[in-house]
């Protein structure tokens, strides 16, 4: 049975393979997405990839490639395309299979993310119930005492040279939100973990990861379970609390709905505010101008966390699947097929903002779709935000010369997110 089944992987790969080469030949051959120079700086790809067209074919992904900013606003708002994978038989089926019968993550028990209109619209209303503002800016203490515990760890463990996504770009935002959920200390550190795994649930040519996805959303979900049970404490109520009692028109979330609801917030707030922060201050060190105009100019910090969220987005792609045969700016969609939402590509359209390749931090408006459009817009905005301006803050105060470390920094390579996995860092005055 394995024999079979890794037979039918290494098929899959050498078909996956040549239309891989396909699509890139039709694109113009821009750099491989694994070759150092895509890691370096992938939108020199998406440039030429715009030059052939907003809207192209992608034979290797079933569907489209869909990279101009007026397309992936008007995409995203296009209620014809799904955000719930079993609209796409071809990957829920072959989820199933990597999952080994345990429940797909974030499609059997889907958080709101991965529902559509009408089931989706209740459990908005009631999932921002519980991300209000004052819940979000009360946590403006715990998120900068954290910050200096985990710098004052580093320190103490490496010196003035640590690694900024090991030591804080990684933990940091993980940590909030099992705190915001009530979760105690001592058992915080598993939600970076499972977050982590979690995020396998994206690399369908990866079935060990996906199942590791599977098994991480399982038992996050029974760590959660009793949290649902406990009495609520009092002082401010925590975030399960909040959405425990969140009610729209005699209608509330049920124990499972609030489950799978954790389970999004925890991985739609994780990896995404790791790859922010380490991006700006990445960003920042490639632009030491930039850098210097940041410090003379404290005020600027709300623009230049705009900015980065524009230049480098966390998110670069998301998905949509056609949920009926249909035409979108002039192209025939067919129903079942991928579109590629190309978020970094929509950041940089020349149409749309001017210079795109500079990064200013003076800029002004700035345009991105980094927090996406429309009905799935990010709920989590304000917190990584507010996490953002207090790390970025810290930095600038605590390490008045700041430098990366000579080994440089090495990327990630998951093709949905941008950032560094590692960003070494001299801090020595
Ligand atoms: C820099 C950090 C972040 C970025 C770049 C980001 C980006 C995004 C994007 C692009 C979407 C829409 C995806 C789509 O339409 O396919 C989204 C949705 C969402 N985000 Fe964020 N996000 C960030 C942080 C957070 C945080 C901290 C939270 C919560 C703790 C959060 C919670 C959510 C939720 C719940 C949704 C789904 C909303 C819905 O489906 O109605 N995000 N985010």
């Amino acid at each position: 049975m394995s024999g079979l089944f890794n037979l039918g992987k290494q098929v899959f790969a050498g078909g996956l393979w040549g239309l891989r080469r396909f699509d890139r030949w039709r694109a113009g051959n821009p750099p491989m997405r694994s070759s150092a120079a895509y890691q370096f700086d992938p939108y020199p790809s998406f440039a030429q990839m715009q030059s052939r067209g907003n809207i192209l074919r992608s034979y290797a992904n079933q569907g489209w490639l869909v990279l101009g900013y007026d397309e992936v606003q008007a995409l995203l708002l296009d209620k014809r395309f799904s955000t719930d994978a079993r609209n796409n038989r071809f990957f829920y089926n072959l989820a199933r299979i990597a999952c080994a019968g345990l429940p797909v993550p974030m499609v059997d028990k889907p958080g709101l993310l991965n529902l559509d209109p009408p089931q989706h619209t209740p459990v908005r209303k009631l999932v921002t119930q519980g991300l209000v503002k004052k819940f979000i800016t009360a946590q403006t203490e715990f998120i900068s005492e954290l910050a200096d515990v985990l710098l004052d760890q580093a320190e103490a463990g490496s010196g003035t040279n640590f690694d900024f996504v090991s030591k804080l770009a990684q933990p940091l935002p993980a940590l909030v939100i099992a705190k915001m959920m009530g979760v105690e200390e001592q058992h915080r550190g598993k939600f970076q973990q499972w977050s982590e795994a979690i995020m396998g649930a994206m690399m369908i040519d990866q079935p060990e990861l996906m199942r590791d996805a599977a098994q991480a959303a399982e038992d996050m979900r029974t760590y959660m379970r009793p949290l649902l049970n406990r009495p609520a404490q009092s002082g401010q109520a925590n975030l399960i609390e909040l959405l425990l009692q969140a009610e729209e028109h005699n209608h509330a979330l049920s124990r499972e709905e609030v489950l799978s609801n954790c389970i999004l917030l925890l991985t739609a707030g994780h990896e995404t505010t790791t790859r922010l922060l380490a991006n700006g201050l990445l960003t920042l060190l490639r632009h030491p101008e930039q850098l210097e105009l940041l410090r003379q100019r404290p005020e600027l910090m709300d623009g230049f966390i705009e900015e980065v969220l524009r230049y480098e987005p966390p998110i670069q792609v998301t998905l949509r699947f056609v949920r009926e045969d249909l035409i979108f700016f002039g192209k025939k969609f067919k129903r079942n097929q991928v579109a590629l939402v190309y978020i970094a590509a929509a950041n940089r359209d020349p149409k749309k903002i001017e210079n795109p390749e500079v990064f200013d931090i003076l800029r002004e408006p700035v345009r991105h779709v980094s927090f996406g459009h429309g009905i799935h817009q990010c709920l989590g905005m304000s917190l990584a935000r507010l996490e953002a301006k207090i790390v970025f803050e810290k930095m600038l105060q605590r390490y008045s010369n700041l430098k990366l470390g000579r080994d440089g920094e090495i990327w990630g390579m998951n093709p949905f997110f941008r950032g560094p996995n590692r960003l070494p860092l001299e801090t020595r005055p």
